[in-house]
């Protein structure tokens, strides 16, 4: 499906971001290892939260959904069954590696396959760390889905440096620790997200830059009882759209901010972005707050490397700011965005030349030549099937000559299937 964007006169109004992706997926793996019930509410409805689901399904866990609330009958660390059929992951990254975490640590006898995307991501780096802790796993040449796992006696703990910034990572093999006698230790040095250690409640302790977190068999699992937060990677997106229109005025109501996930909040602060940040609360483990975003000037920004993990997912949407910040602004050390749904940074420099900014790709990074009154051409833009290429085209084309047409735009369906409806109720039309 092809989706046209038209340039827009004002945008403004109140929204609930979707249910936040990165926890629906880990409430439902861990409420499923835990030794109780759990009630789930505010469960994201997309697609790749929902491939966990019906994962768990076939593994033999009870899940009952009634609208956005699930309930889910933990079988514990050793109640899994062997699937008859292989675990299909679809477009989910997360799905595949924090769960490939917990299958091989159980010793569960299945494989697991995604989609084409998916399927061309590499699975050498939770490949690696699980065959040295003991796990019968292996995938096609060694590094992609399908993987195949088998059962074994034990887990070997291990003491892991991360070698690199990844949540998913440092998820697997905190996840297959937890069916080792001994802990194993991952170490972190710079920090991703922390949703993993915070719903599981793992003992955790600074270590040298960054720190050091410990899971085994003695690690009692918590149950998942809570309101799934608003996914701030979505919020984003109508953050940056607030900041570069000259008539906005947005409210995202309920959205998470979790520390270790929203540099991009106070990157756009630092760029001149007119924010407001009400009714924190905790929502579970993790804080929640109501953001509110209006017009903006924006100023050009050379982007700390050492804040990539934070803001990994909403670097394309910054890319986007940073057309209409005056002046230079650069990314560097960003090469990890060329391994998700698709190499993002070759996309996004593809976007964005076609709207005419003024820019140039680097192996790891991008240089962007910002103007405050910057119009993008009218173009059809290309997403490669990846949602977050999509939406980041989408914004953009609220603010062109003409209207615009989005390739293949359901695809924003795997991580926020009522984003066409939120831009319409948002958008003021000028055509
Ligand atoms: C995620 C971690 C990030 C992120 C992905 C979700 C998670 O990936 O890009 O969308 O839920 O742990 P990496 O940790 O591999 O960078």
């Amino acid at each position: 499906m092809n989706k046209a964007v038209n340039p827009v006169a004002k945008l403004s109004g109140e929204i609930l971001p979707p249910p936040d992706k990165s926890i629906s997926h880990r409430s439902a793996m861990f409420a499923a290892i835990s030794s109780e019930d759990s009630i789930i509410q505010n469960y994201s409805p997309a697609a790749d939260p929902q491939s966990t689901l019906e994962c768990l399904k076939q593994l033999g866990v009870e899940v009952q959904k009634e609208n956005s609330t699930v309930k889910i009958s933990g079988v514990g660390r050793d109640g899994f069954q062997n699937p008859d059929e292989p675990l299909d992951c679809g477009n989910s990254g997360t799905t595949m590696r924090l769960l490939s975490g917990i299958v091989a640590g159980a010793g569960v006898e299945c494989s697991m396959i995604g989609d084409e995307s998916l399927s061309s991501r590499t699975m050498k780096r939770v490949i690696a760390p699980l065959q040295k802790m003991g796990c019968k796993i292996d995938g096609r040449d060694g590094v992609y889905a399908p993987l195949n796992i088998h059962s074994h006696q034990g887990v070997k703990a291990i003491r892991f440096p991360l070698p690199i910034a990844s949540a998913q990572l440092k998820s697997c093999v905190l996840l297959a620790g937890l069916f080792g006698e001994e802990p194993t230790a991952v170490i972190e040095n710079v920090l991703s997200r922390d949703h993993t250690e915070r719903l599981l409640e793992l003992d955790s302790e600074p270590y040298g830059s960054g720190k050091i977190i410990r899971s085994s068999r003695d690690h009692v699992i918590p149950s998942q009882n809570y309101s799934v937060p608003g996914d701030f990677s979505a919020a984003a997106f109508w953050l940056v759209a607030g900041a570069i229109h000259e008539n906005a005025e947005i409210h995202l109501k309920g959205t998470g901010v979790n520390p270790s996930r929203d540099a991009v909040y106070y990157i756009l602060e630092e760029m001149g972005a007119s924010f407001k940040k009400t009714n924190n609360k905790l929502e579970g483990r993790e804080p929640v707050s109501d953001l509110y975003v209006e017009s903006s000037e924006l100023k050009p920004l050379h982007l700390d490397p050492a804040l990539i993990p934070n803001c990994i997912d909403e670097l394309p949407i910054l890319m986007v700011a940073m057309c209409f910040a005056e002046g230079k602004s650069v990314i560097t050390g960003a090469e990890e965005l060329r391994h998700k749904e698709t190499d993002r940074l070759a996309a996004m420099a593809e976007i964005l030349n076609l709207a005419g900014a003024d820019i140039e790709l680097k192996k790891d990074g991008i240089v962007i030549e910002g103007k405050r009154d910057f119009k993008p051409k009218a173009a059809t833009y290309p997403t490669y099937h990846d949602h977050r290429m999509a939406m980041a085209a989408a914004v953009l084309a609220t603010k062109g000559t003409d209207s615009s047409t989005i390739t293949h735009a359901d695809c924003t369906a795997i991580s926020y299937p009522n984003f066409w409806n939120h831009l319409q109720t948002l958008s003021d039309s000028v055509i």
